[in-house]
């Protein structure tokens, strides 16, 4: 057994973009490493959060640079987690026997919105405030189940110390728990069933070995990677601005870069209408592989997937670079 995993080799049609999911998790670890140090000093009470994060950007010893790597890593995160989810589109990988591997996937996604959702209001600052405050009053406009959610989760209906405390909560205690779990499903089944075979291609290359050759290069694109982000890091540093007031609303708050789409297509449509398109996505994103499921694809299937795929890429990129704008 020890043998045969020693032996493992990687196909040649293996290529660079097969590394995105390996290098999500990789930067997942360094969150929980940078998240774990943050703990030492945060502290999650809304007289104490904001003094604590001045605390640690200002008086810890490289508390500002652990910092950064934290907030920059979750943007990061997010989008190395996308563009996998986009390259696993691409070849068709979620079709069978994939299936789990797809769903556990975009759950796993879904985790890491709700790790930075959560996170962005522990800082106790306006915009953490009113950015969080922003997104209960989309949530609580769901028909049906929106105002039961918000209570679950602000602990109320409105922004105080019992939502900043289960917000910390999820993200330190129940989120990581969670993640861990998909995350093992999805790399066992990934181990189970291997690298999806590309349709046309090299698959006649001599394999590598996967221990140390294929290894030491992810490690190295890894440490490229980290390097490029500790500069983004030290050459713009997170900024913590003035403590929370819910007595005074910032007058513009724009969501998360991710959620620019979807509140751009907000000031476009109604906010019924704009939960409609945006829950439809998920379901189809998410049964893909259930709505896609013949065997075999035609050249002319393929080209309509990928033209599909691009256009609604192209689509989400237009609306955000459109709300940012205006
Ligand atoms: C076990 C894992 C994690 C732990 C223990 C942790 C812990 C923390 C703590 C203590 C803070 C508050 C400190 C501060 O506001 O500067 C924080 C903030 C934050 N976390 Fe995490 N975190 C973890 C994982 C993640 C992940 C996976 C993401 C994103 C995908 C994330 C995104 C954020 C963001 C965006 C902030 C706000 C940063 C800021 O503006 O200061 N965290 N986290």
């Amino acid at each position: 057994m020890l043998a045969a995993e020693r032996d493992r080799t990687v196909p040649s049609y293996v290529g660079v973009t097969r590394y995105l999911g390996g290098l999500a998790i990789a930067f997942f670890c360094l969150e929980v490493l940078t998240g774990i140090l943050l703990m030492i000093y945060y502290r999650p009470s809304i007289g104490a959060a904001h003094l604590s994060t001045a605390v640690i950007i200002d008086e810890v010893n490289l508390g500002w640079l652990v910092r950064s790597l934290h907030r920059r890593g979750a943007d990061f995160l997010l989008l190395l987690a996308a563009v996998h989810l986009f390259r696993v589109y691409l070849s068709r990988a979620y079709e069978n026997p994939r299936q789990l591997t797809w769903a556990t996937g975009i759950f796993l996604a879904l985790v890491f919105v709700a790790f930075d959702l959560t996170g962005v209001l522990l800082p106790w600052d306006q915009y953490a405030y009113w950015a969080t405050d922003f997104l209960r009053q989309a949530l609580a406009a769901i028909p049906i189940v929106g105002h039961m959610v918000v209570t679950i989760l602000w602990g109320g209906s409105d922004l105080a110390e019992a939502g900043l405390l289960r917000f910390y909560a999820f993200h330190i205690a129940v989120l990581p728990w969670v993640a861990l779990f998909i995350l093992s499903v999805h790399v066992m089944t990934v181990w189970r069933f291997g690298l999806k075979r590309p349709a046309q291609g090299d698959g006649t290359g001599s394999p590598r070995l996967f221990y140390p050759d294929f290894l030491t290069d992810f490690f190295l694109a890894f440490l490229v990677i980290l390097g490029l982000l500790m500069s983004a890091a030290i050459v713009f540093p997170v900024r913590l601005g003035p403590a929370a007031d819910p007595l005074s609303p910032l007058l513009a708050v724009l969501p998360r870069w991710y959620l620019m789409p979807l509140h751009q297509l907000l000031e476009l449509v109604s906010s019924s209408v704009a939960a409609v398109v945006g829950g439809l996505a998920l379901l189809v994103v998410f049964f893909l592989p259930a709505l896609d499921a013949g065997t075999t694809e035609s050249v002319r299937g393929r080209n309509v997937r990928v033209a599909i795929g691009v256009l609604v890429v192209a689509a989400c990129v237009l609306l955000g670079v459109w709300g940012y704008r205006f």
